[in-house]
């Protein structure tokens, strides 16, 4: 990089390239996110700036965002934050980076929550959110049903910690009771939910070897493996939930596309009925959904 003048607009241009050969999805919009992370601004602000050449000290930053960035480390870690249903997330390497694909459980959850509040006037509901991670299910509902209380477990306390500001930051750590819990363990038998929704881990032994490096060596394990099949923990939450629903409450999960048949199969044999599977924006089986009694 050293003959030429770099602009924002040319280091944005090489980065882009220089990502897109070595294979990484979204080249142009990662080079994005840590060239204004390294120059301490948003994309917004690099538009701005597009033809000023940035000082020695940013672009030396730049380059070792860059380098991290090619040898696998997610962008969401380098520049400690991840957008999820239009809300930005602090998130650090102890709780996974949420995905796109997880906002059908909040579209599906927002709706469901809006219209039982119209058709049968509750006006309170409760949500328990399992395995909140970075707080991004517990949150994004928080946020979009001002009138929903939620309690939030996760069994690491790291995690539990980054969801908290999570909740503050968006001014909903009020109606969010965060508890460190192996699934149901901290959840009394008489405390009843209107909606469960949950992103378990759902890859199996076989399939978490082969998943890319950059999820492998630095997403949190506890985060994604579930067990030698991939439904274990979908198994549990299904076979404890009833205890913890109203009548006619609703349960939202998120799974894989391969541990789909297997889920309708549990599904079959549990008190749950009019089940179903939600695909998501990209057409695929996403989520579960079934309503207790
Ligand atoms: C796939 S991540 C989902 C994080 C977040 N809800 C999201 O959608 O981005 C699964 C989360 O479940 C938590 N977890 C794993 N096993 C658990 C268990 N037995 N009880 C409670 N939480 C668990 C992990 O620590 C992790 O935060």
């Amino acid at each position: 990089m050293s003959a030429e003048i770099w602009t924002t607009r040319r280091l944005l241009e090489w980065t882009a390239d220089y990502f897109k050969n070595r294979g990484l999805e979204g080249p142009r919009l990662e080079a994005e996110l840590l060239l204004a992370c390294a120059l301490g601004t948003n994309r917004v602000g690099l538009y701005l700036k597009y033809d000023e050449i940035p000082s020695d000290a940013q672009r030396a930053r730049f380059r070792e965002l860059v380098k991290r960035r090619a040898a696998g480390e997610p962008a969401a870690y380098l520049i400690g934050h991840k957008d999820f249903y239009s809300l930005d997330f602090e998130v650090n390497a102890d709780v996974l980076i949420p995905r796109p694909e997880t906002e059908t459980i909040v579209l599906e959850a927002v709706e469901y929550l809006r219209g039982r509040a119209k058709d049968s006037g509750e006006s309170a509901p409760r949500v328990l959110d399992i395995g909140t991670g970075s707080g991004a299910l517990a949150v994004a509902i928080a946020k979009n049903v001002p009138a929903a209380r939620l309690t939030a477990v996760d069994i690491s306390a790291a995690a539990l910690e980054n969801a908290r500001k999570n909740a503050q930051t968006h001014g909903v750590a009020g109606r969010i009771d965060f508890r460190h819990s192996d699934l149901f363990a901290a959840v009394a038998p008489e405390e009843k939910f209107t909606l469960i929704v949950s992103n378990p881990p759902y890859v199996s032994r076989a399939e978490y070897e082969s998943l890319d490096i950059s999820v492998r060596n630095y997403e949190p394990r506890i985060a994604l493996l579930s067990g030698e099949k991939g439904t274990e923990i979908v198994e549990r939450i299904l076979a404890a939930a009833p205890e913890h629903l109203e009548p006619e409450g609703r349960i939202l999960i998120e799974i894989s596309p391969m541990i789909a048949e297997a889920s309708l199969e549990l599904l079959k044999t549990s008190p749950f009925g009019h089940f179903k599977i939600i695909n998501d924006y990209a057409g695929r089986k996403r989520v579960i959904s079934a309503v207790f009694g």
